[in-house]
């Protein structure tokens, strides 16, 4: 499946990701600017926050308690379509997503 990852300045990347790895590591792996990832994909940290596309936000299961505790502590600001890209599983079913990168993530 490929995943677009849009950064601030509007520069867009569209990476082909394995399906059962997370958005943060498809961004991490290929160099993708924007992703800290510090805890390494446990909920821990928020430094891993995008902000999915509108138009995509409706393909996504909803966040779990963990999750949705830790957007509470990003360094951009949490908006509705908020979400911690290690906690977004790759499937075939998200081909095409596209998520934007916040201006910061510490
Ligand atoms: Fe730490 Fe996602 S990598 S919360």
């Amino acid at each position: 499946p490929k995943i677009t990852y849009v950064s601030v300045d509007e520069t867009a990347r569209t990476i082909e990701v394995p399906v059962g790895t997370s958005v943060m590591r498809g961004a991490v792996f290929n160099d993708v600017d924007g992703i800290v990832a510090q805890c390494g994909g446990n909920a821990q940290c928020a430094t891993c926050h995008v902000y999915v596309d509108e138009a995509s936000a409706d393909r996504l299961d909803a966040a779990r308690p963990d999750e949705d505790h830790m957007l509470d502590f990003t360094a951009s600001p949490r908006r509705d379509t908020s979400r911690l890209s290690c906690q977004l599983t790759v499937t075939e079913d998200l081909d095409g997503l596209i998520v934007h990168l916040p201006e910061r993530q510490n």
